[in-house]
C-alpha cells in the first residue's frame, strides 16, 4: 500500500450556527484579530458585523482588511501582511470564499517570513494562527495546505504550499453560505464536485481519501441543484457545505488531476472564474480518463445514483454542468490554437496534472484543447 498522508486544519467544527463560537475559539489563539475578507459580500450580508461582534464579545480586538479581489494576487497578500504588522495582530480570521481564505491563510502562514511573497517561496515557520470561515461551498480551502495566488508581473497563477498554510481552526457554518448568489453557488459547487472526483481517481488516492471523496460526491450530487434553485434551502446548503469540506479533506491528502492542471492557466489567460472553468472542463477530462479510471467511475456512479456503464457517469456530469449554466464555449471565451504554447507548459508542470489517472503529455493536452474548440 502507498504511503498515506492526511492533512487538515488542526480543528474542524461543522454545523449550522457554529459561527457564534468564533469569539471563544479566537480568544484561545490571540488577542488582536485581523479579519481578511473580500470587498463587498461579507459586508452586504451583515456577516462581517456579526463576526466582529462575536470576536469583540470574546475579548478579541478586531482590525479589518477587506481588500481581497477575486482570483487574488501575491501583492494583496503583501498588503495584508503589512496590515497585520501595522495593527500588531496575532491572529487571522479569514472569512469568505476561496479567495479570501487563500489570502488569509497566506497572510497568517507568512507573517514571520522576512521575504516578499513569491511563487516557489519556501514557507518555513509556523506563522500566526488562522481561523477560516467559508461563505461558499466550493474550494475546501478551510482545510487545505495551499493558496492559489496570481503573480501580477508574470501573470502566472499558481499555488504556494506548506504546512504553515493549514488553518488552526476551520469553522464551517452552512448558514454563512445562504447569501451566496445563484451563479456563485453553481460555480463553486462544481469546483467542489470536480475536486471530489479528481481526488477520487487521483494517483495519490488512498483508502482514507476515497472515503472522503466518495461521500463528498454523494452529498454534492444530491444537493447542488437544490442549493442553486433555492439558496434559502438550509438542508441543501448543509449538504453542500459538508460535501465541500469533505472534498477539501480528500484533495489535501490525494491531490487533484488534469482539470485543475488546466484550470489555472485557462482561468488566468481568459479571466474566467475558477469554478466555471472546472465545471466546464470536468466532462471532457472525465472522458479522457475513462479507460484509466473505469473501476473508480463505476463505484462513483453507484454513489451518485447513476445506473449503467462508467460512460454514463460522464453523461451525468455533462448534464449537470449544462443545467447549471457552466457549459462554457471555450472558443467564445478566447481559446485558440495560437495560445496552446502558453497553456501547455504550466499545465504539464502542475502537480495536479501529475496526479491525473491517465498520464498527461504535450500531445494529449494539445488534442484535448483542440476538442474543446472543435
Ligand atoms: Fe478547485
Amino acid at each position: 500500500m502507498n504511503e498515506i498522508t492526511l492533512r487538515s486544519a488542526k480543528q474542524v467544527i461543522f454545523g449550522t450556527g457554529t459561527r457564534t463560537e468564533l469569539g471563544e475559539h479566537a480568544a484561545v489563539l490571540g488577542a488582536r484579530a485581523l479579519i481578511v475578507c473580500g470587498r463587498t459580500s461579507l459586508q452586504a450580508s451583515g456577516a462581517l458585523d456579526e463576526l466582529r461582534e462575536h470576536l469583540t464579545a470574546g475579548g478579541v480586538a478586531v482590525t479589518v482588511f477587506a481588500e481581497v479581489e477575486p482570483e487574488p494576487s501575491l501583492d494583496t497578500v503583501e498588503r495584508g501582511r503589512q496590515a497585520l504588522r501595522d495593527a500588531d495582530c496575532d491572529l487571522v480570521v479569514a472569512a469568505g470564499g476561496g479567495s479570501a481564505m487563500d489570502v488569509g491563510k497566506a497572510v497568517a502562514g507568512l507573517a514571520g517570513h522576512p521575504q516578499p511573497v513569491a511563487h516557489g517561496t519556501e514557507i518555513t515557520g509556523l506563522g500566526r494562527p488562522c481561523i477560516a470561515l467559508p461563505t461558499t461551498s466550493g474550494t475546501g480551502a478551510e482545510v487545505t495546505p495551499n493558496s492559489v495566488l496570481t503573480d501580477t508581473v508574470t501573470g502566472e497563477k499558481a499555488s504556494i504550499r506548506g504546512h504553515a498554510l493549514l488553518p488552526e481552526l476551520a469553522l464551517v457554518d452552512p448558514e454563512l453560505t445562504v447569501s451566496c448568489p445563484r451563479e456563485q453557488t453553481a460555480y463553486s459547487g462544481l469546483d467542489a464536485l470536480t475536486q471530489a472526483i479528481e481526488a477520487y481517481v487521483s494517483t495519490g488516492a488512498n483508502p482514507v481519501s476515497d472515503l472522503l471523496a466518495e461521500e463528498s460526491a454523494r452529498r454534492i450530487a444530491g444537493s447542488l441543484r437544490a442549493a442553486v434553485a433555492d439558496g434559502a434551502n438550509l438542508h441543501a446548503r448543509e449538504e453542500m457545505a459538508l460535501g465541500s469540506l469533505l472534498a477539501g479533506l480528500a484533495l489535501a491528502s490525494a491531490r487533484l488531476g488534469l482539470v485543475h492542471g488546466l484550470a489555472h492557466p485557462l482561468g488566468s489567460l481568459y479571466h474566467l472564474p475558477h469554478g466555471l472553468v472546472c465545471g466546464a472542463l470536468l466532462p471532457w477530462v472525465m472522458e479522457y480518463n475513462l479507460g484509466a479510471a473505469a473501476e473508480k467511475y463505476e463505484r462513483l456512479a453507484v454513489a451518485v445514483g447513476v445506473r449503467g456503464s462508467p460512460a454514463n457517469l460522464v453523461v451525468w456530469a455533462r448534464e449537470l454542468v449544462d443545467d447549471l449554466g457552466a457549459d462554457l464555449d471555450f472558443a467564445e471565451a478566447g481559446l485558440k490554437p495560437e495560445d496552446f504554447g502558453e497553456i501547455l507548459p504550466p499545465t504539464l508542470a502542475s502537480g495536479s496534472s501529475g496526479h491525473n489517472p491517465r498520464p498527461v503529455d504535450e500531445e494529449s493536452v494539445r488534442e484535448l484543447l483542440t476538442r474543446l474548440i472543435a
